[in-house]
């Protein structure tokens, strides 16, 4: 099943119920990307074990991690586990996962994607990111947020988003991911990488919800023809910075009652109708499988338009990259800051 476009170019999702009746969107590539992935960001050892196993069992087969998040180890343990038992072939999976701030040099990419492929215990990933145009300077490969005695971040100042840009692709050459892309970009870097890339980014991971819809970064991209992942679609209500702006607890949500759903499966069904890729985050049993039931009802026109004027725009961002990464300000690649404020 594949995202469909209506007369008024809004992407609709026929109704299903089983995984392998996920809708996907399309890379310009040809490759797939499933509309719902489980986030892991949160999580990590025997936490994000269960959670990546009772997301298997319950149909997920697209998951989203990081080497920043250092869980690949233990997503490749159950992942690994599920594979040599048959339980799910490597191409009935979607594996992304995203090249840390500490390696965003030329150099690094093939050493960095081969360490994460080793703990994912795969041959290869699904997507492949640059996770944040900022570069780092780790100690080791290990020290994967480098701060200083004040707490600041430990920049990279020679980062080079097109050397860079040229080593992702030689990853797909080499076979070690079907598609690259990147992540928490601004439009004007992504133009860059468009203006002299042999491969494009196939999919850009940034803040979206409710709140923050991103719109004019969306059509940016639609016009380049690179699909959208939505991350934190639930507006991340573990944050600190959510506390005033708690999308789950919008009345709009009350559309739900319509068809008995709560408010998470609204919002995340908004987004999907958008054809925006989503990878809410839980590791709650019950959260798990309520977020997965969003492919049996469809919100109308007028449902869409309602969620559509939550949008608050630059005021609805929650993740704000100068506060959460001290010092992140001072690099060159976030001056250019145009539909992304950092
Ligand atoms: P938990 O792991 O306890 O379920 P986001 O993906 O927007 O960053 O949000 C992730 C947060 O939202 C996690 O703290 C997660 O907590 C919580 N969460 C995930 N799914 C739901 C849901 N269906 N209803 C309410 N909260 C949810």
């Amino acid at each position: 099943m594949r995202l469909q476009f209506n007369s008024h170019s809004v992407p609709v999702v026929a109704s299903g119920s089983t995984m392998s009746q996920v809708p996907k969107v399309k890379f310009f590539n040809g490759k797939e990307m499933p509309v719902l992935g489980l986030g892991t960001c949160l999580a990590k050892g025997d936490e994000v074990r269960q959670a990546v196993q009772l997301a298997l069992e319950c149909g997920y087969r697209h998951f989203d991690t990081a080497a920043l998040y250092e869980n690949e180890e233990a997503i490749g343990d159950v992942l690994g586990k599920w594979i040599s038992e048959g339980k799910v072939a490597r191409e009935e999976l979607f594996i992304t996962t995203k090249l840390p701030m500490i390696a965003n040099r030329a150099e690094d990419v093939t050493k960095f994607l081969m360490m994460s492929l080793k703990k994912l215990q795969l041959s290869y990933v699904d997507l492949y990111l640059i996770h944040f145009p900022v570069g780092m300077k780790g100690k080791d490969e290990n020290d994967i947020l480098p701060k200083d005695a004040e707490g600041k971040i430990i920049l990279d100042m020679d980062t080079d988003l097109i050397s860079l840009w040229k080593a992702m692709e030689e990853q797909v050459d080499a076979g070690r991911a079907k598609s690259v892309g990147i992540s928490n970009f601004n439009s004007e870097q992504i133009d860059r990488i468009m203006k002299s890339c042999r491969i494009q980014p196939a999919n850009h991971q940034v803040e979206i919800h409710a709140f923050h819809q991103q719109k004019e970064l969306r059509a940016f991209c639609h016009k380049h023809n690179i699909t959208v992942c939505a991350f934190s679609p639930l507006g991340a209500p573990y944050k600190e910075e959510a506390k005033d702006k708690p999308v789950l607890q919008h009345p709009v949500d009350l559309h739900g009652c319509r068809w008995g759903k709560t408010p998470a499966q609204i919002i995340l069904r908004h987004l999907i109708q958008l054809g925006i890729v989503v990878i809410p985050k839980s590791t709650n049993p019950e959260r798990i499988k309520e977020n997965f039931q969003v492919f049996n009802f469809s919100l109308s026109d007028k449902d869409m338009r309602d969620l559509d004027s939550l949008d608050q725009g630059r005021d609805g961002k929650i993740f704000i990259f100068k506060d959460s990464l001290l010092g992140v300000s001072n690099h060159q690649n976030t001056h250019m800051i145009f539909h992304f404020r950092i």
